[in-house]
């Protein structure tokens, strides 16, 4: 077994003391990393990409039979085996050598879309679901995101940062290493506040690289039914220069949909975000030709999410523009929506990211192995198009893609080496089971099950 390996397993309990955890994690030492006997690595970059639009996600590079060296938390190099002189010689008592005994390393996947800090769960309504309620009655039932607030509202910092590293701890297993998270839960100042002070205390902790987005708008809380104006008012003239002045917010969301937020709503709360330096990143197209996506490209919004609901004039909008369409397969299978047209948008030259929306509302489960084969049996991407939408194009969606989300020499060492699979497409193909063996994140191995 490796030396200094923690193992992360049996949460949530084992996360339920969030010190000791962190105590843990920083005690494994910062060591240099040789893997090697890799037998694909997948997602390398020779030249880094921002992105990848159109046919080029079709494409993803790779190397067989080769190593990686990880040097000082970054990617050193990586070849074909053997490995030549001038890295062997690196091979000091500062670094540990893995041998992937023929396994596959890939980049971790970026999760670009969650909510996953949350109080307790709501399989409640999963009920009502089963029972034929939509989405929508649900909520108008007290159900939904208000029930969730409520919850939130009972719920002590200190209960829903437990929980939330639990989940962190979840994910990681599950291969992620970079992920976003938003606030919403609050639907007022203090509790909005206390959402996002969990975030900064799970940036400070965890491994996993965290972005931090305000999602102020995201229902219209009880106090305020008929008065959405008012709701909207207190959004952008309190709760955003609060978040602004503790920088608790690096991007500004909102729900933009029938029965949620208006386009004149979001315009306004994103041009006071955008003011106070937080660039915007909406929930759009969900559950209607909203007009969210054209609103979002027009603050030049970094992502818009969701996009059930997108048709040609969309398509159009989204060309030539800075916003990446992000699909979120988990909420539209768990809700049993509409599938986004991916294949559409591919062939009209877009690109695509894909992300979990990790929520106790529409997508219990952050597991992006999930995500990617819900890409191909739902959306019909190939293996390499859903390998991209989840690694280089959610980490655009983060403005992360410059240090994550392929293999390329200075990137931050955040890899996993798979079980033993045959292909990469295994990886989509063999739903349902976790593929992820060892987890290296800011070149430190978090995880590992057997080698
Ligand atoms: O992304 N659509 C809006 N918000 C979340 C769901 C939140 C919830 O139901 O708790 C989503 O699906
Ligand atoms: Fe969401």
């Amino acid at each position: 077994m490796l030396q200094g390996v923690i193992f992360i397993k049996n949460f949530p309990d084992d996360a339920a003391n969030g010190d000791l955890w962190l105590l843990s994690y920083h005690k494994i030492s910062s060591m240099n990393i040789l893997i090697k006997n890799i037998k694909e690595l997948v997602q390398i970059e020779e030249t880094p990409q921002k992105m990848v639009a159109g046919k080029a996600m079709s494409v993803i590079g790779t190397l067989a039979n080769s190593w990686l060296f990880i040097e000082e938390g970054r990617i050193g190099d990586f070849g074909m085996m053997p490995i030549p002189e001038s890295i062997l010689m690196k091979q000091d008592e500062n670094c540990r050598v893995i041998d992937a005994e023929n396994r596959m390393v890939f980049p971790s996947f970026c999760d670009s879309h969650t909510h996953l800090v949350y109080a307790g769960s709501r399989e409640i309504e999963y009920i009502d679901k089963i029972s034929g309620l939509s989405y929508e009655e649900i909520a108008e039932r007290g159900g939904g995101i208000l029930n969730s607030a409520k919850r939130l509202h009972n719920a002590s910092e200190d209960e829903l940062f437990e929980q939330a590293l639990g989940r962190l701890d979840e994910i990681i297993c599950f291969g992620t290493g970079a992920v976003e998270i938003k606030s919403g839960y609050g639907l007022n100042l203090e509790d909005e506040l206390k959402m996002l002070r969990v975030i900064r205390k799970l940036q400070r902790v965890s491994p996993v690289k965290i972005v931090p987005t305000f999602l102020g708008a995201h229902a219209v809380p009880t106090g305020y039914k008929g008065k959405q104006d008012q709701f909207v008012d207190m959004v952008v003239q309190e709760m955003i220069p609060a978040v602004a002045a503790e920088q608790l917010a690096d991007f500004i969301d909102v729900f933009c949909d029938r029965g949620f937020f208006t386009v004149d709503e979001t315009s306004r709360i994103l041009e006071t975000g955008s003011k106070y330096g937080m660039r915007a990143k909406i929930h759009a197209n969900e559950l209607d030709y909203s007009g969210g996506i054209q609103v979002g490209v027009r603050h030049n919004a970094l992502s818009v999410d969701h996009l059930e609901y997108t048709g040609e004039e969309e398509i159009e909008v989204l060309l030539n523009t800075e916003t990446m369409p992000t699909v979120l397969p988990g909420a539209a299978f768990f809700l049993e929506m509409v599938c986004s047209p991916v294949r559409r948008m591919i062939s009209a030259g877009l690109p695509v990211a894909m992300a979990s929306d990790f929520n106790p509302g529409s997508s219990p489960s952050g597991n992006m192995q999930f995500i990617l084969s819900l890409a191909c049996i739902k959306y019909r991407m190939l293996p390499e198009e859903a390998i991209n939408a989840v690694t280089i194009n959610s980490a655009y969606a983060m403005g992360l893609s410059r240090d994550y989300g392929s293999i390329a020499r200075g990137k931050v060492a955040n890899v996993f080496i798979t079980t033993p699979i045959p292909t990469y497409s295994f990886m989509p193909y063999a739903y349902g089971s976790n593929k992820v063996s060892t987890v290296i994140l800011n070149g430190k191995v978090i995880r590992t099950d057997s080698l």
